[in-house]
């Protein structure tokens, strides 16, 4: 897709995958484009955990599947899980800040840039909010106190359809000046 409006229409929360398997490669894609992805002072205070075999997927899953609607969880068949990392800023910039004052933010943009290129390469993706965290540390061998930055569910969807977005009206809330 050559349109990045477009691929922003395109990307939408999946919440259904079909049994086809994701390849290593795409997988491999979307976690560069998190790593491409640009940050405060350059810090990237972030890691990715790419979870790909289909044991530990079904793990993962059922980690995240605490809320009703998150059933369809399930049928995930691959994880990327941004975690936060310590971000390092000069001297001059953190005698002004603390070190993780960007970090979230920085993290956001990664897991969108993540969200957008798994789009682009026909795949489906979805954040998840609520899950076991100290179960998935355990599971992939993250240290207990590791803050999580994200939870990217993915594989391709099962239902093709492009839902129309629902957002605030662009008149509501963009005033050029
Ligand atoms: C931080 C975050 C947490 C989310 N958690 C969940 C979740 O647990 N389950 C779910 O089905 N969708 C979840 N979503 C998806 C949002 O509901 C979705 O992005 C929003 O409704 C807009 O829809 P769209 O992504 O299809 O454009 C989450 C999104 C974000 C950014």
């Amino acid at each position: 897709m050559n349109d990045f409006l477009e691929l922003c229409k395109a990307r939408q929360s999946c919440r259904g995958f079909s049994e086809q398997p994701v390849e290593h490669d795409k997988l491999a894609r979307c976690v560069e484009a998190g790593r491409l992805t640009h940050s405060g002072c350059n810090a990237q205070p972030w890691s990715f955990v790419v979870v790909e075999s289909q044991n530990m997927v079904s793990q993962i899953a059922s980690c995240g599947q605490q809320l009703k609607q998150n059933s369809w969880l399930g049928t995930a068949k691959a994880f990327i899980i941004v975690l936060e990392e310590h971000a390092i800023l000069s001297p001059t910039i953190s005698c002004f800040i603390d070190s993780q004052y960007f970090a979230k933010g920085d993290i956001g943009a990664a897991t969108a840039y993540i969200c957008l290129e798994a789009a682009a390469q026909g795949l489906g993706t979805c954040i998840i909010g609520i899950y076991d965290r100290k179960k998935i540390c355990e599971l992939l061998n993250i240290p207990a106190e590791k803050q999580f930055g994200s939870v990217i569910a993915l594989g391709y969807p099962s239902n093709a359809l492009i839902r129309e977005k629902k957002r605030k009206a662009f008149e509501d809330i963009v005033r050029f000046v």
